[in-house]
């Protein structure tokens, strides 16, 4: 076994097993350029059959794609569906006893759900919600810790047509308030704590907090788990509901709400480039597509086959690869509540070891941290399970790459680098396992029928080695559909006149290698991506400017080792500079702050204190300076247009 010293030109090419290859779903270069000359060919057609193949209907569509209102598209708009029906029903006959979930608890208490049991299980609580007057098309939030419930949760929206808004347990009050509002959700399911590394997370009382917020009014009900006997949660009669007593008799079936393909599944909040999280709305008959032709191609999904997707369901990720696509599919799957770092850093290898995972998807910063705590921790598990790695979520580098296919995959699984985006619903670019040889680092070659191109700002294609902007050519079935409120800014946002409105803009930047490997480079806007999470600036700028300390602040990404990215913010106060001492204690209560305005994931790693913030003489803040101090870096761009150079010198002498 080569050690990670020996570390690899970023050139050298891994091709799939002759074994693995063999038995893949799809099959050496032949099978994939065979699949893309198909979409080229006939792009509707191509979907449609997919459509016809993967997906279970109620009523068969007649049309496939409607782009008559671009780039607001429809596909298979006069199709009846219902995806719960196609995650449970659709399995009864031959897999009702099979495990559909192997819920692993924080504490390590692990329960085996079958697809009969977690139908029953999903058609009592759907049914429990109509109970409460929840009907299709009306806005129900989640904010759930990682349980099986929560997937119950989103699954029982699903049957009753509700779109259900999962918001990630690590969101603070006001971020939840933010959104219950601006989807004027009707219920919150909750559970009374969550479980974390040991710790319980306080989830109803954020959800108390936040539905004492003014905004929050819509909500009638709030559904509780009760997670922990003995918690200390309030609970009000009024309007609170225990889980438990909701399904108690409730019948263990219900008609699925046929819906039409276009019907909205869900809105999932992400942000962007103002201060403004998105609604990023899904279809059902689209989105579902999206998700079983991924897990049958880039997870090359087979019968037997354990499917471990560490995300959150707070996440994309964890919609498109826990709570859909692995029980549409028929997978039997692990679902873990705790994280990798409880009780120690070997928590994922034994996990996979104890559960027999054969495909396991996460993000490159868990590989990172556990790399750094344990790099020799796998050894300990027998790992011999494992066919298929993967990750998600940010550029992957090269030494963790070969850690992890050395160390946790024995040098025989291939890894799916997979890019993708809240917007895009599924694995966009990514290795066919069983076709594309990988590369360290590259998220190689688009799936097919997906054109996602590289363009300069005049929309020409790029040459390869040169860096341009992640495009995608044509509509795909499981783009997002609009922003929930807003299709205007759908419409600025990801169809720019830049380009005529043509392209769908990712927000990325990239380029090919001289293979037409597709390598990426990082976001073009003023989004972070701090451990596989996407903050904007502009949301902890304005979490930070509603401090009554602050003046002003600006907030940039600085490399990190582990996180990929962390965040530095510059901070104006609108007293004196301090320094020393004072300083670091207002650091601290500042960075508390933020934890509480928006989550613990968007808590600055450093602030520094200036007497004002480097500017044009227009009054924008020039951001490319302020990266350049937080990484340390001597200044050598043009500051000729800049109102108060001096500030430099003081921000770059202001860390703390
Ligand atoms: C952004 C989307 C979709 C899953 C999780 C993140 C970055 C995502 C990769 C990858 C390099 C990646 C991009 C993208 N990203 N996957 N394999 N290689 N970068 O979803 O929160 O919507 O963020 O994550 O910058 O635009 P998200």
């Amino acid at each position: 076994m080569s050690s990670i010293d020996s570390v690899l030109k970023e050139n050298r090419l891994f091709p799939p097993s002759d074994d693995f290859r063999v038995k893949a779903n799809v099959s050496g270069m032949e099978g994939y350029n065979a699949l893309c000359e198909q979409a080229n060919r006939d792009y509707e057609g191509f979907w449609a059959d997919l459509g016809r193949e993967l997906v279970s209907w109620n009523k068969p569509f007649t049309k496939v794609l409607n782009d008559s209102n671009a780039p607001f598209f429809k596909w298979f708009e006069d199709g009846q569906l219902n995806i719960s029906y196609n995650c449970l029903d659709r399995h009864l006959d031959a897999r009702g006893d099979k495990t559909a979930i192997i819920f692993e608890a924080d504490d390590g208490t692990a329960e085996h759900v079958s697809y009969r049991q977690l139908h029953a299980r999903v058609c009592q609580f759907a049914n429990g919600l109509k109970l409460l007057g929840v009907k299709k098309g009306d806005r129900v939030v989640v904010y759930m810790p990682h349980t099986v419930e929560a997937v119950v949760a989103m699954q029982a929206c699903a049957r009753i047509g509700a779109i259900h808004s999962v918001v990630f347990g690590g969101f603070s009050a006001g971020a939840l308030r933010d959104r219950i509002q601006d989807a004027q959700a009707k219920i919150v399911i909750t559970a009374n704590e969550g479980f974390r590394g040991g710790k319980p997370v306080p989830l109803k009382a954020t959800v108390d907090e936040a539905l004492t917020l003014e905004g929050s009014e819509s909500i009638e009900k709030v559904v509780v788990l009760r997670r922990l006997e003995n918690s200390s949660a309030a609970f009000n009669d009024a309007r609170d509901v225990w889980w438990h007593e909701l399904v108690e008799g409730q019948p263990t079936q219900c008609e699925p709400e046929w819906v039409d393909a276009e019907h909205p599944l869900f809105i999932l909040y992400t942000s962007g480039s103002t201060g403004k999280p998105k609604g990023i709305q899904h279809s059902t008959g689209g989105y579902l597509l999206g998700a079983l032709t991924t897990m049958k191609w880039v997870f090359d999904y087979r019968e037997g086959d354990v499917y471990w997707c560490t995300a959150d369901v707070g996440w994309i990720t964890g919609h498109s690869y826990v709570a859909y696509g692995p029980l549409a599919i028929g997978a039997t799957q692990v679902v873990f509540e705790g994280v990798p770092t409880y009780p120690d850093a070997g928590r994922f290898w034994q996990m996979i070891a104890k559960h027999k995972v054969t495909t396991f998807y996460t993000a490159p910063t868990a590989i990172r941290s556990l790399i750094k705590l344990g790099a020799d921790l796998p050894k300990q598990h027998d790992l011999s399970s494992l066919r298929l790695l993967g990750t998600v979520g940010e550029p992957i580098n090269p030494e963790a790459w070969i850690w992890y296919h050395e160390v946790v995959g024995g040098g025989r699984c291939p890894i799916v680098d997979t890019w993708w985006q809240t917007e895009t619903g599924a694995n966009m670019i990514a290795p066919l396992p069983g076709a594309v040889a990988t590369k360290p680092g590259s998220c190689t070659l688009p799936i097919p029928g997906i054109i996602a191109d590289i363009v300069d700002e005049a929309g020409a294609p790029v040459e390869p080695g040169k860096g341009g902007f992640l495009v995608v050519r044509k509509p795909w079935p499981s783009m997002v559909r609009t922003i929930w409120n807003d299709p205007e800014r759908f419409k600025k946002t990801y169809f720019p006149e830049d380009f005529n409105g043509q392209l769908y803009l990712a927000g990325d930047s990239a380029h090919f290698d001289e293979n037409g490997y597709i390598w990426i480079m990082g976001r073009v806007d003023d989004v972070l991506n701090v451990s596989g999470h996407r903050l904007g600036t502009m949301e902890i700028e304005s979490a930070l400017v509603a401090n009554p300390l602050v003046a002003e602040a600006a907030v940039v990404g600085k490399p990190h080792e582990i996180k990929g990215e962390s965040v530095c913010a510059f901070v104006v106060l609108k007293g004196a500079r301090p320094e020393g001492d004072d300083a670091k204690r207002i650091a601290k209560e500042l960075r508390e702050w933020v934890a509480h305005e928006i989550g613990k994931i968007a808590m600055p790693d450093e602030i520094r204190f200036g007497d004002n913030l480097p500017k044009t003489r227009s009054g924008k803040i020039m951001r490319r300076l302020l990266r350049d101090i937080a990484k340390g870096q001597e200044i050598t761009q043009d500051t000729s247009t800049l109102e108060n150079p001096a500030i430099l010198d003081q921000l770059a002498k202001s860390a703390i």
